[in-house]
């Protein structure tokens, strides 16, 4: 079951004056940065009440969020939905035709991560995510 909207990504290319931005500019408690390896993604999180902002910056300028950039430009990456059982949601979704993209991976804060592909939602990238027993 979906339980929460975990967070909102924004592809960024420059992150240090991104995370300056959210964190001077705007205010916002800065968690800190992870960098994803297996994702070749270097995050920057932002909590809020029952979200977060994430900042995806490609990881030594290689990986999709450079393709993305290059492709697109800066702008929002993906909308993930927090999942209390993740193989339940994507046998679920599956069998209704979603199409998801590759095998659920670790990704930042140690959760499970799978992207359902952007076709499957109106063009949206859509990450589900299950926090690991241990929490953040
Ligand atoms: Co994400």
């Amino acid at each position: 079951m979906i339980v929460a909207l975990d967070h909102i990504a924004i592809a960024v290319p420059d992150l240090e004056k991104s995370i300056k931005r959210f964190m001077d500019d705007f205010g916002l408690k800065y968690e800190g940065s992870e960098d994803v390896v297996a994702a070749k993604t270097s995050t920057a999180f932002f909590p809020l009440e029952q979200t977060s902002i994430e900042l995806v910056h490609p990881l030594n300028g290689e990986g999709p969020i450079a393709a993305f950039l290059e492709k697109k430009g800066p702008g929002l990456h993906h909308l993930c939905f927090r999942s209390d059982d993740l193989d339940a949601d994507i046998a679920r979704l599956t069998e209704k035709g979603y199409v998801f993209l590759g095998e659920p991976k670790i990704g930042a804060h140690n959760c499970r991560v799978i992207f359902i592909h952007p076709k499957s939602c109106d063009g949206v990238l859509i990450e589900l995510n299950q926090p690991s027993e241990d929490g953040h």
